[in-house]
Formats: C-alpha cells, structure tokens, sequence
C-alpha cells in the first residue's frame, strides 16, 4: 500500500499546459491520475470531488486560473483581464462552501490587477504561473506547521494516545501532509512509531472520505487505523479510548464558528460531552475575517442521489422519497478547544486571537458578501 505522502494530489504538468489531478473518487482502490485544461473538465473534476479538500481545490483554483489564462489569444491588456475574470468566476461557482477556491483565486486576480500596467500579457502569464506554485508551495510548509503544533498537543497526551477524525483532512486533501492528518505524520517523522497511536476515522457519509482516504493514508503510514459508521463515533468517546479529535476545515468565520463536511458538529457536540478535547486545524487562508459568524456560510447542497443509490447495489430509499443533503455543517465556536493554525493554535475569543497572529480580511473579487 502506497504512502500517501508519495502521491501528488495537484500538480502542473511538465510542459506546464495543464493540470494533473489524483483522481480521488477511484481511491483506495484505484490510484489514478487525471489530466486537465479545459474549463468545463476542471469545473467537473472539483464539483465531483476528483480533487476535494479545502487547500487542494485552492491549489486547483489558482493553476485553473493560470492554465485557462495562458490559452487566451490576446496581447491586449484589457482583454486578457476581461477574459481572467470570467475564468475566475466560472471556477469558483464549482463548490461554494471552501473560501480556499475563492481565496486562491482572489489572489492570482489581485496580481493581476496589481502588475497588469507593469507587463506584457506574455510576461503576466509566466508571472501568474509563478504565483500559483507559490500557492501550492506553502500550502506544504503552512500544513506542516500545523502538524507540529498538533504534535505539540500528541507529546502532552503521550504515546498510545487515541485520535478521532472525520471526513479527510489529510495529505489527500492538501499539497502535502494535510491539516487534521499532519500531527501523525509529523509524528512519525520525530520517531514515533506508527502504532503508538490509534485513529479512528468517522467513514464520513455519503461520500466516504473517512473510510476511502483518511483510513487509506492512516492505514498506509502503518498507524493502528480503525474506520466507524458516523453513528458509532459515541459509543467509542464513551470507551475512553479517545484523547483528542482533529477535524480539518473548510471556512472558519471570525468567531470562530466553522463549516467542516457534515456531520462534524455533532461530533463536537459528543466531544464536549465527554470532556474530550476538539480542536479544527486551519491554514489562515481557511479563516474568512469577512464573515462575523458561522450563520453567514453558504452550505452546499448536493445530489439526493449520493444518499439514495451511492455506493449501494440497488437503491437504498423509497423512490419519490425527499432527501437532505447538505456537504457540510457549521459548528458552533463553543464547542471547539483551539483552532490550530500554521501561526499558532488559537483559543477563544478567537476574532482577538486571529487578529494577534496577523489574520485579517482579504480583498474580494469572487465571493462577496453580497454574493452568498
Ligand atoms: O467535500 P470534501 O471532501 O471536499 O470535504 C472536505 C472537508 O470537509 C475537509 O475536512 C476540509 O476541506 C479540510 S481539508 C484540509
């Protein structure tokens, strides 16, 4: 079984023409990868989870971003910024619950509009390619500096400690090492052995990213890996084999109220219930200073099929039946321990914290206010 961190989950190709995505949707038993550079082919490969993750589909965001722009056959100015902002806002209307989509695009447009008087379109796309291997080159350094602060919290629980997550906030769903996964690795990597720890992962329904990735990457480090329903993850905080519970994040709002893939906040709920410490692991571009509260975040509704048929031989609900299917939920600030970023782990009140490690609001030119 392959090691996770050995897969690239977004790459630009070699000729530098288009973009190279782990297709995540065959995993754990297919390793495959897919080739893009077509708008419509990147839109499909982010809305059907091919590439999914908050920093991964940022990082797919900003070479989209750069791919489609190097295409334009244009050396008017104008144009060429014309044509760069509808490609940012037909990518970003792929999957609106992640700011890290918008914020990765968001900043390949500022450096446009920030150097466009500066350049030749020539000159701007090379320029443009450069900013998003920046983006996806510290997305590696931001999501190990995240699993050392996490580690930080493993060493105080010392070794054999159990770990609870949910959905897959791991390498797969970064550039490299993950957020919620990154304290094993890192782990690891300071000599402890695999199996003095023991993960539990919440399988994750309806589409499995417990059970498909985050128990592959777990399994795979050779760590004491477990997979539960999302119902059983009670009963074994109940146990006392829990010590702590990393989530990952995909929008976390001033207050410190965040969206993570459904069902995680009813795991904070159990969390507190028990005493068990929760913390959310959050690059700072995870963290949207425009939004005051969690109530303001756009929750993605998905297909009543990934429910009903998914996975199952024969459809699994009565025909004609409704369906609630919501990708994500929002939990309440309350609930959670500390927010570990790549600065530091934050502690309520989490705006003052933010603002302490330097996180403020950035511009917008998708995913305005007015616009969710
Ligand atoms: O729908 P997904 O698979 O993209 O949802 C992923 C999550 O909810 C992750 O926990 C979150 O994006 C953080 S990934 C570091």
């Amino acid at each position: 079984m392959e090691n996770a961190l050995n897969l690239d989950t977004v790459v630009l190709s070699e000729d530098k023409k288009s973009i190279i995505l782990l297709d995540q949707t065959l995993l754990p038993n297919e390793c495959k990868y897919i080739t893009v550079d077509k708008a419509e082919d990147i839109w499909e490969a982010i809305y059907s989870l091919r590439v999914r993750g908050a920093p991964a589909i940022g990082c797919t965001g900003a070479y989209a971003y750069y791919v489609l722009a190097d295409k334009l056959d244009t050396t008017d100015m104008d144009e060429f910024v014309k044509e760069c902002t509808k490609i940012m806002e037909y990518i970003n209307s792929s999957r609106p619950t992640a700011v890290n989509l918008s914020w990765a695009l968001n900043r390949m447009h500022s450096v446009l509009l920030a150097e466009k008087d500066s350049k030749t379109v020539a000159e701007m796309k090379v320029r443009l390619m450069e900013e998003a291997d920046a983006i996806r080159e510290e997305d590696i350094q931001i999501s190990r500096n995240i699993g050392k602060y996490g580690f930080e919290l493993l060493e105080k629980l010392g070794k054999g400690v159990g770990i609870m997550t949910h959905c897959n906030a791991g390498t797969l769903a970064t550039a490299k090492y993950g957020t919620a996964l990154a304290p094993m690795y890192i782990a690891i990597e300071n000599g402890w052995d695999p199996k003095d720890m023991h993960v539990y992962c919440d399988e994750t329904r309806p589409l499995l990213q417990g059970a498909r990735l985050s128990a592959y990457e777990m399994q795979a480090a050779g760590i004491d890996t477990y997979v539960q329903c999302d119902n059983m993850a009670s009963y074994t905080m109940k146990s006392g084999k829990v010590g702590i519970i990393f989530v990952g994040c995909d929008r976390v709002a001033a207050n410190g109220d965040f969206a993570n893939k459904i069902g995680t906040s009813g795991v904070a709920i159990i969390a507190k219930y028990y005493g068990i410490p929760f913390y959310v692991c959050a690059p700072s571009s995870t963290i949207d200073m425009t939004m005051e509260s969690g109530d303001e975040i756009r929750i993605e509704q998905r297909k009543a099929e990934e429910v009903t048929e998914m996975w199952y031989k024969e459809r699994m609900a009565p025909e004609g039946v409704g369906v609630v299917n919501p990708a994500f939920d929002v939990t309440d600030h309350e609930l959670v321990t500390g927010i570990i970023t790549e600065k530091g782990i934050a502690y309520a009140p989490f705006k003052e914290s933010f603002e302490k490690m330097g996180i403020l609001p950035v511009e917008k030119f998708v995913d305005k206010k007015e616009d969710q």
